[in-house]
């Protein structure tokens, strides 16, 4: 989770405050920050570079032994210098099981602005931080047991990433991870991963990301085919994208609906309700300004529509809960904080500044251009027109990226799967005979929403299932080319 950031000098909240996802700006979340608070964020000290750069390599610790503590299991952490002032922090766990044929899973979060490093340690790396937050537990359900894991802080100043931030937009993001990836698979240690089959997993933010990337990545692999560039091909299979902002447009409406009705509790009063419903439908609302945004909207018209809507309606519709899980009040204690452990094993995997959850600059750098409202979802039809199995996910107590939102998201897509996705009904999704969520599948394209699960899904646990077990189902099925089934 991130460190709640708040940029102004006055409103100093001690850092105590529990982190989150997505910032905290000038008290609104995921808001546009003002000018005064931008300045304020540009005099943070810029972190201490403490090593020479290799522009186009990458400087590796092998087998650091932090996290990863099942015998035999290789591990790698570093930097892949995209430039002498641009490094990518990566951290690479091999599989548990058969690594020298595993696929290769990619693992993002989101923010913008979040470090990698959360999912890695609170939801589904090798091992999960514990309630005291300076010790870890190896977990069962890692998504290493069966597939080799490679957790990237981007774009660079994210987590332990570090450098000059020139990344303000989903696309730019995407260009300079296909470029750390180049590194990557370059290096000798990692270059028997070249064309095995690749996966990109994410959350949050990620709805924009994952997309993106992927989309990305077939365009790069189509250039080098036609000898348009030189490089190598990333062999995508599989796309997920949990609790993700994809196509604000079609979202925000699933805030209130899901403050007002949700399996749990409603989350603010009628009144609220009802003033949140009018900053979405009034002439030059919120719905009128995505609109905007998304036809050919300048930056200035989607950062002013991320600014309205996250006041209007993101911010107050949560009431007193936390927007990652409604079922605590804010803030959620869990998961727990991971700033003290990671910089307590800091040198040891080769970060060479001190990590934040979050960075406020890289998330001012993308408000300043609105790609927060721009829409990701004919990005993510491409990816699916284009056979590459793609599974979106969502937690049932989550706000902030809600299933209504997200199901409104799914059933607005248009592909070759879409006719059957509509006539599908929802299956009850177990796991091992319990009861975790509920599901449709509809060609190499899958949804799930996970019962008891908040933002960062593989966190939670439901019924008899330990935590992130039902993730872990979801995860093996998908990245074994099988659509959803219940066991
Ligand atoms: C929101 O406003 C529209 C238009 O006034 C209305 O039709 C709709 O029922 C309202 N929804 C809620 C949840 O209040
Ligand atoms: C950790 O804390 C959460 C609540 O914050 C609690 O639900 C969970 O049981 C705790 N875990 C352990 C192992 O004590
Ligand atoms: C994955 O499954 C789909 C649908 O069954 C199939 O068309 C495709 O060839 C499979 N991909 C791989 C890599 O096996």
């Amino acid at each position: 989770m991130l460190l709640s950031l708040v940029y102004l000098s006055l409103l100093a909240l001690p850092l105590s405050v529990l982190g989150q996802q997505i910032p905290v700006v000038d008290g609104v979340i995921g808001g546009v920050p003002s000018d005064a608070s931008i300045a304020s964020a540009e005099a943070e000290p810029r972190p201490l570079r403490v090593a020479a750069t290799t522009p186009g390599a990458l400087r590796v610790v092998e087998n650091s032994g932090v996290c990863e503590t099942t015998p035999g299991v290789q591990q790698a952490s570093g930097y892949g210098d995209l430039t002498a002032t641009e490094s990518i922090f990566f951290w690479y766990f091999a599989a548990r099981e058969n690594p020298s044929t595993a696929p290769l899973a990619l693992w993002f979060n989101g923010g913008p602005g979040s470090s990698s490093m959360i999912g890695l340690l609170q939801e589904l790396g090798p091992c999960r931080i514990n309630n005291d937050t300076t010790t870890v537990s190896l977990n069962p359900f890692s998504w290493n047991n069966n597939a080799n894991t490679l957790f990237i802080d981007q774009p660079v100043g994210v987590g332990f990433s570090n450098g000059d931030l020139n990344v303000g937009t989903s696309q730019e993001a995407a260009a300079d991870v296909w470029k750390f990836l180049q590194i990557f698979l370059k290096d000798k240690r990692f270059s028997n991963l070249v064309g095995r089959e690749l996966a990109i997993w994410t959350e949050s933010y990620g709805g924009h990301y994952g997309p993106t990337f992927a989309a990305y990545f077939l365009s790069q692999n189509a250039a080098i085919a036609s000898g348009k560039i030189s490089g190598i091909p990333l062999n995508l299979k599989a796309l997920g994208v949990g609790d993700g902002l994809t196509d604000p447009l079609v979202q925000y409406p699933g805030y209130i609906a899901y403050a007002a009705s949700n399996p749990y509790h409603p989350l603010v009063s009628e009144s609220v309700i009802t003033q949140a419903n009018t900053s979405w439908t009034q002439h030059n609302g919120c719905r009128d300004q995505i609109t905007a945004c998304n036809n050919g909207g300048s930056d200035s018209v989607c950062s002013s529509a991320q600014s309205f809507c996250n006041s209007r309606i993101l911010d107050p519709l949560v009431g007193p809960f936390d927007v990652y899980y409604i079922l605590a009040r804010d803030p959620d204690p869990y998961p727990p904080s991971i700033t003290s452990y990671l910089n307590s094993i800091r040198t040891r995997v080769g970060g060479e500044v001190t990590w934040r959850s979050s960075n406020s600059q890289v998330f001012n750098n993308f408000a300043k251009t609105g790609d927060w409202m721009r829409n990701s979802r004919p990005d993510l039809e491409t990816v699916i027109n284009a056979g590459v199995r793609v599974i979106v996910y969502d937690g049932d107590a989550d706000y902030i990226l809600n299933f209504n939102g997200v199901e409104a998201m799914v059933d607005a897509l248009n592909t070759k799967f879409s006719a059957t996705y509509k006539t599908q009904v929802f299956q009850p999704y177990t796991v091992h005979g319990q009861l975790a969520g509920q599901f449709k599948n509809a060609g190499t394209f899958s949804y799930v929403r996970i019962y008891g699960a908040g933002h960062e899904v593989p966190a939670y646990k439901f019924g008899s299932l330990a935590t992130g077990e039902a993730a872990f189902q979801m995860f093996s099925q998908i990245m074994s080319n099988q659509s959803l089934s219940s066991t």
